[in-house]
């Protein structure tokens, strides 16, 4: 098995790579954010509580997530390995992941971490809330939020994984082709 982390702020480019990386490596993409949403476009319990903190651009708190993260990886017994895309967003999310993945006798195997400036971080949110209907990404208050819940509660776990040798930084500004050129070169050296 195969099996990468996808990370960066809101509006990084992960579920646009993501997309790409998963047909290149035959991997099954885990968008914890697209889980959610289909859950509350189903009106699920999960759907309603997870809609109660999506709005404010706050995360879902850690048992939730990691329980649902639990259950989906559960019925993926055929997976060559896994894209996580928007999961672990927390040292604790992180630390289960560590421990749901050694249970199936895997590990993870690459962090890839695209950097991308805040201005254009922005301006791709909005640009995408305009297109998608996503309400999180209507609101600049809300984009604001998100951000301050990756720099606190995200962004430590770049340490967490440089420290297990785990961490790519990789440039993702520029034309989406050439990010993922990136991405695959650092994906092939660790492959
Ligand atoms: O990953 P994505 O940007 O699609 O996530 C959208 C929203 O879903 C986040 O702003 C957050 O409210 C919620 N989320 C979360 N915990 C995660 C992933 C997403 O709370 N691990
Ligand atoms: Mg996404």
């Amino acid at each position: 098995m195969f099996n990468l982390i996808i990370f960066g702020p809101p509006g990084a480019g992960k579920g646009t790579q993501s997309a790409m990386l998963l047909e290149k490596y035959e991997l099954v993409h885990l968008s914890t954010g697209d889980v959610f949403r289909a859950n509350i476009k189903g009106e699920t319990e999960l759907g309603v509580l997870a809609k109660s903190y999506i709005d404010k651009g706050e995360l879902v708190p850690d048992e939730v997530t990691i329980a649902m993260v639990e259950d989906f990886l559960k019925n993926q017994e055929d997976a060559n390995g896994f894209i996580f895309d928007g999961f672990p967003r927390t040292l604790s999310q992180g630390e289960a992941l560590d421990n749901i993945i050694r249970s199936i006798d895997s590990q993870i195997d690459v962090v890839l971490a695209l950097e991308v400036e805040e201005d254009e971080l922005v301006k791709r949110l909005l640009e995408r809330g305009k297109a998608s209907g996503r309400a999180d990404d209507q609101d600049e208050a809300t984009i604001r939020n998100r951000f301050a819940e990756y720099n606190n509660k995200t962004e430590p776990l770049l340490g967490y994984y440089d420290q297990q040798g785990k961490l790519k930084r990789v440039a993702g500004m520029g034309q989406i082709e050439e990010i993922f050129d990136r991405l695959c070169k650092a994906v092939d050296a660790v492959r």
